[in-house]
């Protein structure tokens, strides 16, 4: 299998990851269209795309708002029809201080954005990719959905939801010609891993990580998880008896910084609400959201 995308909906572009895969795409005769929350530092990672030669349009919106996130992502596909959509946006969340639990209202949100917010940025995609039988569905999820770590419970499970449910997805899009991959990384070092306070072997960049995520998507690999020896060291812990690894799992000294995680959106998707979309080609009006 040889994928060659050209035309890219990602969101969490402003940062991180998904910034780095904008920029790793980003080519002459290649468009984008790049979501995030912050404005700012969305155009600021058009910029560095459209020097590269890409065609960029940014949608400052919250992916856990499911109205806006359709409009935006069947806007995108009527200008550009998508061949791959990347659900990349998350928020990391962990225990409160002292140790407690981090309460329903963030586990909530968490779910929200991680596992609802990656389902409105595929979901408005598929039909249109099933009726060309062609296109390539990501989801990023990570190596904690293979093990809930203690620090950080409503994170993993969000992260186990997603993978679980991209394994079930490849199946049901596969017979329609859509490709789906889940990717998941270990450390990597972006502004959501300075807010976890943990040992963090093999970490390495984010340029590193998209370009080792586009390589393999480009094969169409099923399952991107890296780096290896941290993959394999993942499987063991969650194989290994659960007495023995939450024995040592709770003494790891680890914490995650409480940040706001924005209001929750998904219960109160509003279909009068519009994304703010700035296309460059002035025929959708930019405005708050
Ligand atoms: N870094 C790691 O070590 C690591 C490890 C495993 C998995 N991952 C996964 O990799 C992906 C990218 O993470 P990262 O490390 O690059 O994090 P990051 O630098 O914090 O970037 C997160 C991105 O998600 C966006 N985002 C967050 N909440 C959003 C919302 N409600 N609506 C729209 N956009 C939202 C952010 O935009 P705003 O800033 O504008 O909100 C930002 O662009 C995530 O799925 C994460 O779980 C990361």
């Amino acid at each position: 299998m040889n994928l060659n995308p050209k035309n890219i909906l990602i969101t969490g572009a402003n940062s991180g990851i998904g910034a780095a895969l904008a920029e790793a795409y980003a080519s002459s005769g290649i468009t984008l269209a790049l979501g995030g929350r912050d404005r700012d530092r969305l155009e600021a990672t058009a910029e560095r795309c459209r020097a590269k030669g890409a065609t960029v349009s940014i949608a400052a919106l919250d992916v856990s708002d499911r109205a806006a996130m359709a409009e935006w992502v069947a806007a995108a596909d009527a200008i550009a029809p998508l061949d791959l959509v990347i659900a990349n946006a998350a928020v990391t969340g962990g225990l409160r201080p002292g140790g407690l639990p981090e309460g329903i209202e963030r586990s909530q949100r968490l779910f929200s954005v991680n596992l609802f917010g990656a389902l409105n940025t595929i979901d408005p995609a598929m039909e249109a990719m099933i009726a060309r039988k062609s296109g390539q569905v990501v989801l990023v999820s990570s190596l904690a959905g293979y093990r809930g770590f203690p620090y950080s419970p409503s994170y993993s499970a969000s992260k186990a939801a997603l993978r679980v449910y991209g394994e079930a997805l490849r199946g049901v899009l596969g017979r329609h010609g859509v490709t789906v991959s889940v990717v998941c990384p270990g450390f990597v070092d972006t502004p959501m891993n300075d807010r976890v306070h943990a040992p963090k072997p093999f970490m390495m960049t984010a340029a590193k990580a998209a370009a080792l995520i586009k390589r393999k998507l480009r094969r169409g690999k099923r399952l991107i998880a890296f780096p290896l020896r941290l993959y394999l060291s993942t499987l063991l812990l969650a194989a290994l008896p659960r007495g023995l690894t939450d024995f040592f799992l709770v003494r790891v000294a680890a914490s995650v910084d409480q940040t706001d995680l924005g209001p929750d959106n998904a219960a109160a998707t509003n279909a009068s609400r519009s994304p703010s979309v700035d296309n460059r080609t002035g025929d959708r009006p930019a405005g708050p959201i």
